[in-house]
């Protein structure tokens, strides 16, 4: 089964074919990040009429990249929903037309479904059962993954979302956007000693999150500051930040493992991509004996490629869908 996956839920047009016997066949993926940098955040309406730009072309990409034939395709997936109204309606309209043009069935896909599903597209999939953490720009959700569409909730963030904590607290710093890669970097100079930010609810008997206290916090130290606030400076304060939120996120995911006795974790989402979130997963996980799995870089912020695997996936299990 050859399934089209077109992703338009935020700034990353995605398209993708994706084929259950061959693997992924193509991906192509236009990001607006450009677009919105001066506005220090995603602007919805320049985002879906920038949408309305890219997919075809995109499209025709895959196309070619793969030297498939548009007759070919046997059903097309689209990013339902959560994300941008305006955003999310070009992708299902551009799908919906395709679906009716080639008389394919068309099926939505949860956006998270997506995210959760990308690392079984790496080279090394991780087999099922797993214990899943989610963290994108707008989710931070702890799941137990039985097997496609076997997903029980173990835990999420009660305010705000990690990626969401990332950008609002670079923004404080005067970083630009997207702020989690550039808050990352800076973190990278700065001294692990000049700052102590909290870690809520890291000792809470649930596997829930709060990151909005750890944003005030960096509110809190940047107003205490002289106007001037020196590059040094910067770089502690993002490493404070980047420390407390990687402390939470991993202590979380350990005790999740431990409760449920489940021995590999999946990171997904676009903060899955921070380089030190990743040093010290690993580093808990090894000391014991978990092994945790990753999407491929590309495919930890948006894109087509899960869209499009998801899809499949969901096909595959209930043909019926596809009616
Ligand atoms: O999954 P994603 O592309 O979009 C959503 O579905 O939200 O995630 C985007 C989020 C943003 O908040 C972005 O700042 C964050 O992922 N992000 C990172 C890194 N790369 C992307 N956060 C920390 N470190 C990174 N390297
Ligand atoms: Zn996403």
């Amino acid at each position: 089964m050859l399934v089209l996956g077109i992703e338009s839920s935020c700034d990353e047009t995605g398209l993708a074919l994706y084929d259950t016997q061959r693997g992924l066949l193509a991906h192509a993926l236009y990001s607006q990040v450009k677009m919105h940098e001066e506005y220090g955040g995603v602007v919805p309406e320049l985002a879906s009429r920038d949408h309305i730009r890219r997919a075809i072309p995109l499209l025709e990409k895959v196309l070619a990249d793969s030297s498939v034939q548009r007759s070919e395709i046997d059903a097309i997936a689209y990013t339902q929903g959560p994300g941008l109204a305006g955003a999310l309606l070009v992708g299902s309209s551009i799908a919906c037309g395709l679906g009716l043009a080639l008389d394919k069935p068309v099926l939505g896909v949860h956006h998270l479904e997506g995210h959760l599903l990308s690392p079984l597209l790496a080279s090394e999939p991780p087999a099922f059962p797993f214990i899943a953490l989610l963290v994108s720009g707008g989710h931070t959700q702890l799941m137990r993954v039985d097997g496609v569409g076997q997903y029980a909730m173990l835990g999420e963030t009660l305010d705000d979302a990690a990626g969401e904590a990332f950008d609002k607290s670079a923004k404080l710093l005067g970083l630009g956007y997207p702020g989690g890669p550039a808050i990352s970097r800076l973190a990278e100079f700065g001294d692990p000693n000049a700052y102590t930010l909290p870690r809520p609810m890291l000792h809470s008997k649930n596997l829930d999150f709060s990151f909005s206290g750890l944003k005030t916090a960096v509110l809190t130290v940047v107003k205490n500051h002289p106007a001037n606030i020196c590059e040094q400076d910067k770089a502690n304060i993002a490493r404070a930040f980047v420390d407390a939120i990687v402390d939470v996120l991993t202590a979380k995911c350990m005790t999740a493992l431990k409760q449920t006795g489940l021995k590999r974790l999946v990171i997904a989402g676009g903060v899955g991509a921070n380089r030190q979130l990743r040093e010290s997963l690993n580093a808990a996980a090894a000391k014991r004996r978990y092994k945790v799995f990753y999407p491929e870089l590309e495919f930890c912020t948006d894109n087509g490629a899960m869209i499009a695997f998801a899809g499949a996936m969901r096909l595959q299990r209930d043909p019926n869908l596809a009616k």
